[in-house]
């Protein structure tokens, strides 16, 4: 098997009304976290990579990886570059062998957007490789941008089906009141998302895949056990999983999740090392931390986005 584009896993998941996790990968034993649960699951997979993710770790060992997670696991696995937000950036990741793009032009204006995802679809498509775009701007923090409440919008229904005929792209990221990072909804808040919106869109793009960011339920088991191992995320909330089960219905085939596997990490680690504070071997510490993400994702897999046995 080798890397796949999303074309297929998204056909099929419309149709069966599930979704693709769409995972962020920085490292080795995040990798394998999520490739070992995936594999024992047969679900097919997204893995992605943000612009910091391959600063941080370079784009040759992260192929590599993800490479090597395909001969383990022959699963079929997408490499997908996350929020790219510039020709240059999403080309390098074409010419590099990844297999999906996004190019994030949400900040600019509509005319601007259109213009730059049809720059990247053009170059994308002649090298085989499938294009997200997104309309609608998320709140949250991604790659150290701060999007705030006030600046974020939700994506409008009437502006959807001229943005896809016009760039061309193969599946469409849209702000329905999820947000990046650990802090999504205000405490005491009934946290909600707008599904009228979400209709609307299926409606206009029958049969279009459409994709979810800012997706992580924020798992309170692990946002606990940094709490108690000397940490502070008091005020984390997440989206709730019935509701991502539920745009994994309609036509939401792809899910976005990086902050859940943060959790996981950095929740086991901390409790490694409350637990055995004379230990200093990475070894110690990481096998749990891979550990949790992978029985994390698993339950993902089967209760959230419902597409084990799929692969
Ligand atoms: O949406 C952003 C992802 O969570 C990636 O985050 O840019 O800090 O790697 P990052
Ligand atoms: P979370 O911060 O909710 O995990 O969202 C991740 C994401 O959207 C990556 O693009
Ligand atoms: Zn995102």
């Amino acid at each position: 098997m080798a890397l796949v584009t999303s074309k297929e896993m998204f056909e099929k998941a419309y149709v069966e009304g599930y979704a693709i996790g769409a995972f962020n990968v920085n490292n080795m034993e995040i990798i394998q976290g999520i490739t070992e649960a995936a594999k024992e699951e047969r679900a097919p997979l997204i893995l992605q990579v943000s612009s910091g993710a391959r600063k941080y770790a370079n784009h040759t060992y992260l192929i590599k990886l993800v490479e090597a997670a395909v001969i383990e696991t022959d699963l079929p696995i997408c490499l997908h570059l996350d929020h790219g937000d510039t020709f240059e950036l999403c080309k390098s990741c074409v010419d590099g062998g990844f297999t999906s793009v996004m190019i994030d032009g949400s900040h600019l204006s509509f005319a601007e957007n259109i213009e730059l995802t049809r720059r990247v679809v053009e170059y994308a498509h002649d090298h085989g490789v499938v294009v997200e775009g997104e309309l609608g701007r998320l709140a949250g923090v991604e790659d150290d941008i701060n999007v705030s409440a006030k600046d974020s919008s939700y994506t409008d229904p009437d502006q959807v089906q001229e943005f896809v005929e016009k760039t061309g792209v193969d599946s469409l990221a849209i702000a329905i009141g999820t947000s990046h990072g650990a802090y999504k909804f205000k405490p005491g808040t009934k946290p909600q998302l707008r599904f009228d919106i979400l209709e609307e869109i299926e409606r206009r793009l029958p049969g279009f895949p459409i994709v979810l960011h800012g997706a992580s339920s924020v798992v309170p088991e692990f946002v606990k056990m940094i709490n108690e191992n000397g940490g502070n995320m008091a005020d984390a909330i997440g989206v709730p999983e019935d509701m991502l089960r539920r745009a994994a219905q309609m036509a939401v085939c792809k899910i976005n999740i990086d902050s859940d596997l943060r959790l996981a990490m950095t929740g086991t680690i901390r409790k490694y090392m409350a637990e055995n504070p004379s230990h200093f071997d990475p070894r110690q510490y990481l096998k749990p931390a891979r550990a949790a993400i992978k029985e994390m994702v698993r339950h993902k897999l089967i209760n959230v986005l419902g597409c084990n046995g799929k692969a």
